[in-house]
């Protein structure tokens, strides 16, 4: 199975991701790190480990529907399978959905469906929950909304701040992340509505 990373930012997820293919732990072969930002960190680790990459910012296509085709025929000439989603700031639109139908995979940095959005790490702080945590999920066109494959807790001590509390979450992605993505390229997922079963 072939696969693309889309990325806005640093990229942490998309390293634990090449090393995990390194080590075989993910056997699927990512071919593409799209990137809406040509400043993206994310980009230079994909450099680094010799994987094409492609930028493409919204302001140089006249309109929503040009900007997403564009990635959809790039996505084709490459033979991508499915989609991974690490730190993508963009919501995809309901023609890319439907282009990759139950084959977009994302990564959200808290127990869904609390907490959704951009900020769901200071948000669960600020809330003052004691346990927070990772989903994986796959997307459909609501948001931080698509049938859930994997979650795991992350406590928030006394002594955290969101800093501490945005370094455990982010250690515990870099965990289960590249597992349910390699569970996904192995076909080991099955979906029945919203319920996500590992064979
Ligand atoms: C992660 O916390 C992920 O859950 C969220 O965006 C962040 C991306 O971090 N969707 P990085 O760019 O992979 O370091």
């Amino acid at each position: 199975m072939n696969f693309a990373v889309f990325a806005s930012g640093n990229g942490s997820n998309l390293q634990a991701i090449i090393d995990a293919i390194k080590k075989k732990t993910i056997k699927a072969n990512l071919k593409l790190v799209v990137s809406d930002h040509p400043k993206a960190y994310a980009l230079v680790r994909a450099k680094r480990a010799k994987i094409a990459t492609l930028i493409v910012e919204p302001k140089d296509y006249p309109d929503r529907v040009s900007f997403d085709r564009e990635i959809i025929d790039q996505l084709k000439k490459k033979h991508v399978d499915f989609i991974v989603l690490a730190g993508f700031m963009r919501i995809l639109s309901p023609i890319f959905i439907k282009a990759f139908k139950g084959k977009i995979l994302n990564v959200h940095p808290a127990l869904l469906p609390a907490f959704k959005g951009a900020h769901a790490i200071k948000d669960a702080f600020d809330c003052g929950v004691k346990v927070t945590g990772v989903t994986v999920h796959f997307v459909d066109e609501q948001v931080d909304h698509g049938a859930i494959i994997c979650q795991q807790a992350v406590a928030i001590d006394k002594k955290d701040t969101p800093k501490i509390l945005e370094k455990k979450i982010h250690h515990v992605e870099h965990i289960v992340y590249p597992k349910a993505i390699d569970l996904f390229a192995r076909g080991k997922l099955k979906v029945i509505g919203r319920l996500v079963r590992i064979l």
